[in-house]
């Protein structure tokens, strides 16, 4: 048994429900608000959400990799000021493009969200590798308890401590198997594990076919260095068999997001996001926040279409690019 961190026990009425209901367009128009410069991502994360809220999320519950946070206070049905977006804080944007630096990755004690309204449940703990990122999601008040820590590594929690254990970013981790072991460890044996994993064939939908064309600088230029860190990235068949060799069982597996969806992300404004963000910095706040709203006003119109988890536009079959797994401990 791992031990040291304490967590809140389960009560019967510290039971959560799914968040708060909010029509599609208004969760696109929240996602595109905090994301505006990287609109291909609010795309990503409003289906993620949208696939997330049929599950409870029961506490005690535990958000694996939670980055900032601000995924999850959204998902959760927290609200931010318009003023407010991700790009308000970042660095080192002259590193971006060549050395592929996360421009995220710092926090200082000016970061502070603008909160409308809080987020509909609490969130018992949050870990990350980034101790930033951790800084950056202590200021939503949505998390009880937030650890460093690298999941290549045990998890630094009693046995059974979690209700819910959610992750989206396993395709990250080096060491999968130690990984899945230790999600099973921290689970209670009635718990749900829920896991958002992106399939292999995210190698395939982007424009790598088209390399004699295209040249390699362009698709490094597009690409950025991504594929290099997603270390655990695996078939269907290959997470499945992952699962079972750590002892978890499929109760349900819901794809959704398509080629398509992932297509628009391959490119989106990925590459010239630096200088947006230095741009949007030059701006006055007046200017900055009426070019925002027009923005967000037009990509929700433009990314509304794709905002269904099976919206394929190319012709035939193919492998969805990210599926949720709610998992159950076998044993
Ligand atoms: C794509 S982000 C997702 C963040 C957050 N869950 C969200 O939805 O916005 C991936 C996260 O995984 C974290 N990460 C990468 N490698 C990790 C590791 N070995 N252990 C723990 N977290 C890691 C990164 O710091 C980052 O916050």
């Amino acid at each position: 048994m791992q031990s040291s961190i304490k967590t809140p026990e389960r009560s019967a009425d510290s039971r959560s429900v799914a968040r708060r209901a909010v029509s599609r367009p208004e969760l696109l128009r929240r996602f595109l608000q905090a994301y505006w410069l990287r609109p291909e991502n609010a795309l990503w994360m409003t289906l993620r959400s949208e696939a997330l809220s049929a599950v409870c999320l029961e506490t005690p519950c535990i958000d694996l990799s939670c980055g900032d946070g601000i995924f999850t206070f959204l998902h959760c049905g927290g609200v931010f000021d318009p003023v407010f977006d991700v790009f308000t804080a970042v660095d080192r944007l002259d590193r971006v493009r060549d050395e592929h630096v996360d421009m995220f990755d710092c926090v200082d004690s000016s970061y502070q969200p603008h909160i409308q309204e809080r987020a509909g449940q609490s969130i018992d703990v949050g870990t990350d590798l980034k101790s930033s990122l951790l800084g950056k999601a202590k200021t939503l008040g949505l998390y009880g308890r937030l650890v460093e820590h690298d999941n290549n590594t045990p998890l630094p929690f009693e046995d059974s401590t979690f209700q819910t254990v959610y992750c989206n970013s396993a395709y990250w981790v080096t060491e999968v198997d130690l990984f899945l072991e230790q999600i099973n460890r921290v689970t209670q044996p009635d718990g749900r594990i829920v896991l958002h994993v992106k399939l292999d064939a995210m190698r395939r939908f982007n424009l790598g076919a088209y390399e004699d064309v295209l040249g390699a600088r362009f698709l490094e230029i597009i690409g950025r260095g991504r594929l290099d860190t997603w270390q655990a990235l695996a078939g269907r068949r290959e997470w499945e068999d992952r699962f079972a060799r750590a002892g978890l069982t499929i109760v349900d597996a819901t794809p959704f997001v398509t080629r398509t969806h992932a297509h628009l992300w391959d490119i989106g404004l990925r590459p010239i996001a630096p200088m947006l963000v230095r741009m949007a910095a030059g701006l006055t706040p007046k200017t900055r926040a009426s070019i925002k709203r027009d923005w967000v006003d037009l990509f929700c119109e433009l990314l509304l279409p794709f905002c269904k988890p099976d919206v394929d536009l190319l012709g035939g079959h193919a492998e969805p690019a990210e599926i949720q797994y709610v998992l159950a401990r076998t044993s």
